[in-house]
């Protein structure tokens, strides 16, 4: 039987929030040139109107899969790390982390660390969603679509166990 989903942001104010956020990031990189670094599988359909959204910039990506969630909604607080990046792609480039979510901080926290250690000129950090008060380690995205509570939520990428992650808004399971 199907779970019942709940809208909580639509897909409209998603949708202009992301165009805030290029535009944002589009002056503060002004004469720049910009890596993303997108974190599947959650990151993808957020960055990809992202960088739809971020005008007037050369922007570049890679990806890579980071995984912290065993089954469902529990995360095992230690993010796995599937694949390899290239120092070469990071090294004296201005890098910018975007993710789906910053729950714990632990993802967040531990590919900034690999990617300064890489020898970037700059990593920020840019999440569709910040749930602070999950928090257990210094995080602050410098760049955040909107603050959630702490609620489990799926849709525009974030899953629940594997599914959800097309709806065009974001929402969460009916308990
Ligand atoms: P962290 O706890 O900040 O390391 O977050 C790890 C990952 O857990 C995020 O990148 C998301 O993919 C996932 N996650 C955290 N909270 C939620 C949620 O409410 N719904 C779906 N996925 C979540
Ligand atoms: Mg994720």
């Amino acid at each position: 039987m199907g779970q019942k989903i709940h809208q909580l942001i639509s897909r409209e104010r998603v949708r202009q929030r992301i165009a805030e956020l290029g535009t944002q990031i589009s002056k503060d990189y002004a004469g720049k040139s910009l890596t993303l670094l997108i974190l599947t599988n959650g990151g993808i359909f957020f960055a990809v109107d992202l960088i739809r959204a971020i005008q007037n910039i050369s922007v570049q990506f890679e990806c890579i899969r980071v995984s912290s969630y065993r089954k469902g909604c529990t995360s095992s607080g230690n993010p796995e790390v599937f694949g390899t990046l290239s120092v070469e792609d990071f090294q004296g480039n201005d890098i910018l982390i975007v993710d789906d979510i910053v729950d714990t901080g632990n993802t967040l926290k531990r590919m900034c660390e690999q990617i300064e250690n890489f020898g970037a000129a700059s990593v920020k950090v840019c999440a569709l969603l910040d749930k602070p008060s999950r928090r257990t380690v210094e995080m602050h995205p410098d760049y955040c679509g909107f603050e959630v509570e702490d609620k489990f939520v799926v849709g525009y990428g974030l899953d629940y166990a594997g599914k959800y992650r097309e709806l065009p808004f974001v929402g969460f399971i009916e308990q």
